[in-house]
């Protein structure tokens, strides 16, 4: 495939506040249309694995720079949600680490990082189409793109969904402590403030993003939803 043609293959981005389904969503609709998938939130978070695993912080901007274009990432739309592969393997649960979580909101606060991703993030556009899920997909990284979502749902929903997957994997502990609803809606709260308050790429809707709010709505239908969305704006009819 030529570079013009993987430049023009169209673009859903689906944005939005940690734990509203944007994962799940975007791997559903990729797999139903056939499409590349693009999970930029498994970006920053294998830049902080990597950084953790040498002993760099958050403030080694240019150790953190050197680490951004060294990775070798894939994804793939799977049945539960996207799968991260890194030099070819799969990561599994590694990136999913409390600390790493941790790492990885400092690490996608430095501007020099955010700058070094952008084209890495940008090589995932190719024919048939892209499905790119993240915080700025809309707003910075493809300002283009033919369909915008922005998926939303309450904080309190939000919390009740974690809690319930957390549950289901026998994952109510956390370094012998329960985790309970109430310290899962206030975590959300402070990661919601700082990921709308920081400067660089905020978590907004783009002014041309249709924000689905899924606090009421089934997965099925969300997942109906934006393929709708995804058909109006690339087979018009009429
Ligand atoms: O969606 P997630 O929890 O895997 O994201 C990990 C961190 O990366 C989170 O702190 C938000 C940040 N992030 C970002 O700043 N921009 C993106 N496009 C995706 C994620």
């Amino acid at each position: 495939m030529s570079d013009l043609q993987s430049a023009g293959a169209p673009v859903l981005t689906i944005d939005g506040p940690s734990g509203a389904g944007k994962g799940t969503v975007s791997s559903r609709v990729a797999r139903a249309l056939g499409w590349n998938v693009l999970d930029s939130g498994a970006v920053y978070r294998t830049v902080s694995l990597a950084a953790l695993q040498r002993g760099l912080s958050a403030d080694d901007e240019g150790a953190l720079v050197e680490l951004c274009r060294d990775l070798r990432l894939a994804f793939r739309a799977g049945e539960e949600g996207i799968e991260v592969l890194l030099d070819d393997r799969p990561v599994g649960d590694a990136l999913r680490a409390e600390q790493v979580g941790v790492m990885s909101s400092q690490v996608a606060a430095v501007p020099a990082v955010r700058e070094a991703l952008l084209d890495l993030q940008r090589s995932f556009q190719a024919a048939p189409g892209l499905v790119a899920d993240g915080r700025d997909m809309g707003t910075v990284v493809f300002p283009d793109a033919e369909v915008k979502v922005f998926l939303d749902a309450s904080v309190a929903e939000r919390a009740r969904r974690r809690y319930q997957q957390l549950k289901d994997k026998g994952q109510l502990k956390d370094k012998g402590e329960d985790v309970t609803f109430d310290r899962l809606f206030r975590d959300l709260e402070d990661r919601d403030r700082r990921d709308r308050e920081r400067s660089v790429s905020p978590t907004i809707p783009a002014d041309d993003a249709v924000v689905v709010d899924s606090t009421r709505m089934t997965l099925d239908e969300v997942v109906d939803r934006v393929e709708e969305l995804v058909r109006q704006r690339l087979q018009p009819t009429g």
